[in-house]
C-alpha cells in the first residue's frame, strides 16, 4: 500500500494549517502510521514566511515544534500531488473548487466534516485573535487528525 498524502489549506498557511500539519505529523507518528503531511494558503502574503508565533507558541505547549515549517501557496498541481486536500474554512473549500481540476474534486473535504458534530463548520481563523483562539484552533485540528488518523488506518 503506497502512504496516504494530505494537504491542509487554511488563508495564510501561517496559523491555522501549520498547526494541522503539526497536530497530524505528531498523530501519525504516535499511531505509528506512516502519511505524507504538508501544508500551504490559498494566499500569498506570507509565502516563506514561518508560523506565526503565537501558532509555534501554542504547537510547543503540545511538544511539537512547528518553527522550521515555510508558508507556500497552494497550486492545481497539489491536486494530483495529494490523496486528501482539507480546507480549513468554507472560503478555503469554494477558493480550492476554483483551482481544482475538475476530475480531483473528489480529494477536497471541509476539514471540520470529519468530525461528528461539526460537519459544515471552520476552524476559526485566530489571526486577528489571541493565543486563546489559537488554543481553540489547536483544539480543533487535534479533533480532527484523530478522526482523520482512524480513517486512514481504516
Ligand atoms: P491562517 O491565518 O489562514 O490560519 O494562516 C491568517 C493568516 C494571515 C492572514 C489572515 C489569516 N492575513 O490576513 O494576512
Amino acid at each position: 500500500m503506497t502512504r496516504p498524502s494530505v494537504l491542509f489549506v487554511c488563508l495564510g498557511n501561517i496559523c491555522r494549517s501549520p498547526m494541522a500539519e503539526g497536530a497530524l505529523r505528531k498523530a501519525s507518528h504516535d499511531a505509528g502510521i506512516a502519511i505524507d503531511v504538508d501544508s500551504a494558503g490559498t494566499g500569498d502574503w506570507h509565502i516563506g514566511r514561518p508560523p506565526d508565533p503565537r501558532a509555534q507558541l501554542v504547537a510547543r505547549e503540545h511538544g511539537i515544534d512547528i518553527a522550521g515549517y515555510r508558508a507556500r501557496q497552494v497550486t492545481p498541481h497539489d491536486f494530483l500531488r495529494f490523496d486528501h486536500i482539507l480546507a480549513l474554512d468554507l472560503q478555503n473549500l469554494r477558493d480550492l473548487k476554483v483551482i481544482a481540476p475538475a476530475r480531483e474534486q473528489s480529494r477536497l473535504e471541509l476539514l471540520m466534516d470529519l468530525v461528528p458534530g461539526r460537519e459544515g463548520t471552520a476552524v476559526a481563523d485566530p489571526y486577528f485573535g489571541d493565543e486563546d483562539d489559537f488554543r481553540t484552533a489547536w483544539n480543533d485540528v487535534v479533533r480532527a487528525s484523530a478522526f482523520l488518523i482512524e480513517r486512514l488506518a481504516r
